[in-house]
């Protein structure tokens, strides 16, 4: 868990990178409607529970700062007997004073009533440029008198990007329970069942072990269906001699866990199976042994994409100069996204790639990255070897970068050919 110190630490972080004469708000997440009377089960806005560690809905976070000094205000729900009988117990405003260490705490009906003595007399107001909230419109129509308008991201962004002990541990038991999942479906039988059973399994685990959610939605794909990046049916047969590619991480106590291995459904790879993987899982290896503070991550997709042209080369999937294949991009399509991206909050975690300036942000000591190359044929790809046609692989690790190096959190998740066909 973390603790409230540390969320009260974040806020004095936060306040002190303020303007002086600003307000700063940030809106907690709605209930997003499903179908008629259905919900989405409810999932707090990352950048309010990084400040707060509040998880109710229809909140709202408030730094006032003024003289220097900064205010802290938390609008919470009012209790209400009769609705907490159908949505459970609320905090409500006297014990959220004695839970949260902000400054005041009101209750949401008050918002607009007590907004304009929070903005009186300020220059800048800070909120979500990306945010859809229509709270924003509201907000800024309340706002009128502030002509400056600053972007919460710019602020807390590069604080997200810099994981606290906390934190790092969180991901870690998140990665705890899909390495569970993970090495469940390694060893389970598979033939003859569908993707949306190894799903099942992989989620139950999740949950079983108190996991409120996955980080995002699970890919199961079998066969030429690894070849979709984003495929989410996971509804086809589980065919004898084929590869499932399986992209699933739990959400635990709000922190993701991203985590991609691809097995043989029979438990054994084909020869050309074989020789895909470990092309794949060599460039997976070296380009984690590169990550260590002020490496970028430009250079690490450069390397991922120098070497996995090379394996393709060497494998006759690239035909041609390995120059030329470079240089004109050849390699994009069979390796067509990035090398990995920062995860946290958000399995695709908003911080910046960029400062201000436009300068790419280095790696640095408290980040975590996914790593996560793959290479995919179609099953029509007449351009290919046949024997490499229809198979997908991608293999992702979430890495810590530390002060001389990394640590490969997910690490126990098996990957070698070796063990994953004897485990
Ligand atoms: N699972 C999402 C991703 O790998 O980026
Ligand atoms: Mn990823
Ligand atoms: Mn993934």
């Amino acid at each position: 868990m973390i603790s409230q110190k540390e969320y009260t630490k974040r806020r004095k972080k936060f306040a002190k990178k303020l303007e002086n004469n600003s307000v700063a708000v940030l809106y907690s997440a709605k209930y997003k409607t499903r179908s008629n009377d259905t919900e989405y089960p409810f999932r707090q806005e990352s950048n309010f529970y990084y400040l707060s560690g509040f998880r109710e809905d229809n909140a709202a976070l408030l730094f006032v700062k003024s003289k220097g000094s900064t205010k802290t205000i938390l609008f919470v729900q009012k209790k209400d007997e009769a609705l907490e009988l159908w949505s459970g117990k609320r905090v409500g405003e006297i014990q959220a004073k004695t839970i949260f260490d902000v400054d005041a705490v009101y209750t949401s009906d008050m918002f607009i009533q007590k907004l304009p003595e929070f903005l009186k007399g300020k220059n800048t107001l800070y909120f979500d440029f990306a945010s859809k909230d229509e709270r924003i419109n509201s907000l800024k129509d309340n706002a009128k008198t502030i002509a400056s308008h600053k972007d919460i991201m710019s602020l807390i962004g590069y604080m997200r990007l810099i994981k606290s002990p906390a934190e790092i541990m969180m991901i870690q038991d998140a990665l705890e329970i899909t390495k569970k999942a993970h090495h469940k479906v390694m060893q389970l039988k598979k033939t003859g069942k569908k993707e949306y059973e190894l799903q099942a399994e992989i989620e139950y685990i999740f949950k079983k072990n108190g996991a409120y959610s996955d980080a995002y939605t699970s890919i199961v794909a079998c066969a030429n269906a690894a070849n979709t990046l984003h495929y989410v049916e996971n509804a086809a047969p589980l065919l004898d001699g084929a590869l499932i590619l399986i992209d699933a991480g739990c959400e635990f106590e709000y922190y993701a866990s991203d985590i991609t291995r691809t097995i043989p459904v029979n438990g054994k790879f084909s020869q050309a199976q074989k020789e895909l993987y470990e092309m794949v899982l060599d460039v997976q290896v070296r380009i984690i042994e590169m990550i260590k503070p002020k490496i970028k991550r430009s250079e690490l997709q450069k390397k991922a994409v120098e070497l996995l042209s090379k394996g393709m080369h060497d494998l006759g999937i690239l035909k041609g100069s390995l120059k030329k294949n470079i240089n004109k991009e050849k390699y994009k399509k069979y390796y067509p996204h990035g090398i990995g991206h920062w995860m946290g909050l958000d399995v695709h975690d908003q911080c910046p790639y960029k400062y201000e300036n436009g300068d790419e942000i280095p790696l640095m000591s408290g980040m975590v990255l996914t790593i996560e190359p793959g290479i995919y044929i179609d099953k029509d790809d007449k351009k290919v070897p046949k024997k490499y046609r229809g198979i997908g692989i991608r293999i992702e690790d979430d890495i810590l970068v530390t002060k001389n190096g990394y640590e490969n959190l997910s690490r126990e998740i098996y990957k070698s050919v070796k063990e994953i066909e004897n485990c």
